[in-house]
């Protein structure tokens, strides 16, 4: 009798696993159909192409700067890009979707932002390296909008560990943009004041 009881209670756990497969199949499907998963997923593509232009883009910055200190900050913020590009090959995978670029309008622009500071500030001077801090958080500010935004979504969607990845990355780009800040505030902004 026991044992009989057992079976059945088997029997219906292995049915009600197999529920949940197919109610998850279903859902995986139909969540690829929706307009959000369609949005988050272009998005993706959008900040993937983002961040691959601007390692390029800070190997720039970096060769144009001034102090050392303005150079180590981007040399280490263009190492952390690499890993942002590799955690968005990862979320991409999560979501079963594959890594794509979308030409981004925004980041070209910012990035051709900065490439007019360098035209328009003499080279060793702070002036430029003051000018390159606020080129250089203009696209920092661009990435925290999207990862803050599509961390949010992808919670909202269940998607906890692309959700986690997107927030490792947030947080490093806030990091980025209040170290610039301070090196700005300690020493380059005054000094930029003083040239004639
Ligand atoms: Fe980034
Ligand atoms: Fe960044």
């Amino acid at each position: 009798m026991a044992t009989k009881t057992a079976e059945n209670t088997n029997a219906t756990t292995a049915t009600e696993k197999k529920a949940t497969v197919d109610n998850a199949t279903v859902k995986s499907s139909e969540m690829k159909n929706s307009p959000l998963h369609k949005f988050f997923v272009d998005a993706l593509k959008d900040i993937y192409y983002a961040e691959n232009a601007i390692i390029d883009a800070l190997g720039k910055l970096q060769e144009a700067a001034t102090t050392e200190e303005l150079k180590d900050a981007f040399e280490d913020h263009q190492l952390q890009t690499k890993k942002h590009v590799s955690r968005l090959e990862k979320v991409f995978k999560l979501i079963d979707e594959k890594p794509e670029k979308k030409e981004c309008e925004a980041i070209k622009g910012l990035i051709k932002e900065g490439e007019e500071v360098i035209k328009s500030t003499e080279e060793g001077s702070m002036t430029r390296d003051a000018a390159l801090i606020i080129a250089a958080q203009k696209v920092e500010h661009y990435e925290i909008a999207t990862y803050g935004g599509l961390a949010q979504l992808a919670i909202t969607m269940g998607h906890d560990k692309a959700a986690d990845l997107l927030e490792k990355t947030l947080q490093e780009e806030e990091d980025t943009d209040y170290n610039l800040t301070e090196i700005a505030e300690t020493s380059i902004n005054f000094d930029a004041e003083q040239e004639g």
